[in-house]
């Protein structure tokens, strides 16, 4: 039988800005419908990572792979191909701010994937449906709240058909009572088998999800494994202070 492949395979990427070593070798896989879960200090690497898997940022050493094929930067083409598999869902939301809702979705699909603008719209409606913004596919990026905001940024992902998404701290931004929107959205990808890397400190929502968790620090993977064991079981010391430290600070803000 076939060996089973992962749909992303990070190797062993480094990056340093400046004298400054950011990634020092890490390497993951996801396989299909994975939902694998980054934690550490502010400061680890990790949207520095999520930037190289994306390559908004270009990594000095190491390799990924879609599906097993190894992915070339330097060939643009390949890399268009490749950005519109692999989703990325940013903490600031990145939306257009010069477009409704309905456009920030529309517009990867007519200038990106050459959809006729009849069929381009409605693709775009159904997704803005789907993560609940029907009423308001005609408001402007400040017309909406965080939260709102944030959906349209994943209903503009997910009408890509991404293969992989990629979050970094989604609801970071957000004031607490507009969290609980998102993480349904995201609850929702993960009941249609979405393969995610999510990037959160949100502990409990995490280990709802999450298959496997990585704790980085330092520009490296100190340790991974299932929620219980990362967060009440950790074997380094440094992963056991960080969610200790992290647990307090959830508790307190309920
Ligand atoms: N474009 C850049 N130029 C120079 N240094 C950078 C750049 N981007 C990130 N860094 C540095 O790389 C290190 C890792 O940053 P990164 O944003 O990846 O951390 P993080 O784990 O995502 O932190 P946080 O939890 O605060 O979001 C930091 O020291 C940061 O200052
Ligand atoms: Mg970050």
């Amino acid at each position: 039988m076939a060996e089973k492949v992962p749909v992303l395979s990070v190797q062993d990427v480094h990056k340093q800005f400046g004298d400054t070593p950011v990634l020092n070798g890490v390497s993951l896989d996801l396989f299909r419908g994975d939902i694998k879960v980054v934690i550490g200090p502010s400061g680890g690497g990790k949207s520095t990572l999520l930037h190289c898997i994306n390559f908004l940022v270009k990594m000095d050493a190491g390799n990924i792979y879609l599906n097993d094929t190894r992915i070339d930067q330097s060939r643009k083409r390949e890399l268009y191909a490749y950005r519109q598999k692999v989703g990325m869902i940013f903490q600031d939301f990145n939306l257009f701010d010069h477009l409704d809702a309905l456009h920030n979705v529309m517009i990867g699909l007519v200038q990106v994937r050459k959809l006729p603008r009849s069929e381009a719209r409605q693709r775009a409606e159904a997704e803005l449906e789907r993560v609940g913004l029907k009423d308001h596919m005609a408001k402007y990026p400040a017309e909406l709240s965080g939260g709102q905001k944030q959906r349209v940024s994943i209903a503009r992902a997910l009408a890509m058909e991404p293969e992989v998404m990629l979050l970094d701290e989604p609801t970071s931004a957000l004031d607490p009572e507009l969290i609980g929107e998102v993480h349904e959205v995201i609850r929702a990808m993960a009941a249609l088998g979405m393969t995610m890397l999510l990037v959160t400190h949100e502990i409990g929502f995490a280990s709802t999800l999450a298959k496997e968790i990585y704790f980085m620090d330092g520009g490296r993977i100190l340790e991974q494994g299932p929620p219980q064991k990362i967060l009440f079981d950790a074997e380094q010391a440094r992963t056991r202070e960080f969610c200790s430290k992290i647990g307090r600070l959830n508790e307190n803000s309920d």
